[in-house]
């Protein structure tokens, strides 16, 4: 295990020392975490936002790197931080660009987490995994059981090979034509459901690498001037653990994620007409998801988020005719932001649920409208 430690240091600090030596400073810093500083830690940022990060909460960060995510987090936030790696130089620029004294950046000798037991809403390995050895990423996983609170997430991002574009990294692997060199690292999902069953977390969810899985508050720019909004992807898969404790299963939703046909729309109708200045959607959530589990409810047209609610209220007129508990329907109600689509055009309209737990589901619940003035 302490050969296997020492390659993974060995190549990230190589790695770090031969970029060194070819590019200016802040390019070094990028370049070392694979580019595109700003970009990625934004769609980071707004992926653990849309899981239910808030102020207040406290973010372990492992394998920070020169700090992509905890640049955008000193900015846009006021959580607690521990952003962690083996490579001294890439934390020291971290520590450099964030100014936030309270914050840690810390030393980890490649397999453990420097932090307190049951400290951490959520721990992430951004593009960690896909260096490490399966052990080595095994024993961050008991780690990550150790540091959650009670109910925290683990967020990794990985390679998997039935995704299209992460296949042709491994032919570029295979090639011998990476620009890098050192280990790029594929993980199965039931590599990820065995790691998460032995180390006590329970898997909730897995978001694919070519799926649009992060819903963006705002336009994230990308330095060859490329412009993303509604939903990014960070390019690798996403898998979402929870530090469930001795939580019965029962309690814990089980497959609450996912696209699932968990909602209904009572208008705008299939087809309807919807005013481009003035619109709301009302509908109802089904069962299993419960009132006191969901959040906010959001609506997307055509992709891009218009508009978000957290009024939610009981619909007797619903649970009354099927003789069910009031709170296994919630209804709600959400007025659009101007909906940018031409007057005659048609939009679709799309159904997002956020749970309490920071969990979200894109509903298959969909109609499409026809825009009038
Ligand atoms: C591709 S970079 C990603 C950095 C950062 N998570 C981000 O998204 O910007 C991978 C990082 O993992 C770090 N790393 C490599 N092996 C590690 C290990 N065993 N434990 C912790 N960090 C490690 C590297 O030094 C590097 O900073």
């Amino acid at each position: 295990m302490d050969e296997q430690k020492s390659q993974s240091l060995k190549e990230y600090r190589d790695h770090f020392a031969s970029l060194a030596k070819k590019h200016s400073t802040d390019a070094v810093y990028s370049q070392a975490v694979g580019g595109e500083f700003s970009a990625v830690g934004q769609l980071e940022l707004e992926l653990l936002v849309s899981l239910g990060l808030r102020d207040g909460q406290s973010v372990v960060d492992v394998g920070c790197g020169s700090g992509r995510l905890a640049y955008q987090l000193s900015r846009n936030s006021k959580v607690a931080y521990i952003g962690c790696d083996v490579v001294p130089e890439l934390l020291e620029y971290a520590s450099s660009i964030c100014n936030r004294n309270e914050w840690r950046f810390a030393y980890t000798d490649g397999s453990s987490i420097p932090a307190d037991d049951a400290s951490a809403d959520f721990i992430c390995f951004f593009s960690v995994f896909t260096h490490l050895t399966h052990e080595e990423t095994f024993k961050y996983f008991l780690e990550s059981r150790r540091v959650l609170k009670h109910g925290g997430l683990m967020v990794m991002s990985f390679l998997e090979f039935l995704v299209p574009s992460h296949w042709s990294q491994f032919r570029a692997s295979v090639l011998n034509i990476r620009p890098d060199k050192h280990l790029n690292q594929f993980v199965s999902r039931d590599g990820i459901a065995a790691w998460a069953n032995h180390s006590g977390l329970k898997l909730l969810k897995i978001y694919s690498g070519d799926d649009n899985y992060i819903p963006l508050r705002s336009e994230v720019h990308y330095d060859n001037g490329h412009k993303l909004t509604g939903f990014g992807t960070l390019g690798q898969s996403v898998a979402i653990l929870k530090n469930v404790g001795s939580e019965p299963i029962a309690d814990v939703i089980a497959e609450p994620l996912g696209t699932g046909n968990h909602s209904y729309i009572d208008s705008p109708p299939e087809g309807g007409e919807v005013s481009s200045k003035q619109c709301v959607v009302h509908g109802w959530i089904w069962f299993p998801m419960i009132q006191r589990d969901i959040e906010r409810v959001l609506i997307a047209a055509d992709g891009k988020l218009v508009g978000r609610s957290n009024a939610l209220y009981e619909r007797p007129d619903v649970t009354n005719v099927l003789s069910i508990n009031s709170n296994e329907r919630t209804g709600f109600s959400v007025n659009l932001d101007d909906l940018e689509v031409a007057v005659g055009g048609t939009v679709l309209l799309e159904v997002i649920i956020q749970l309490k737990s920071g969990l979200q589901c894109r509903t298959k619940t969909k109609r499409r409208v026809c825009v009038v003035a």
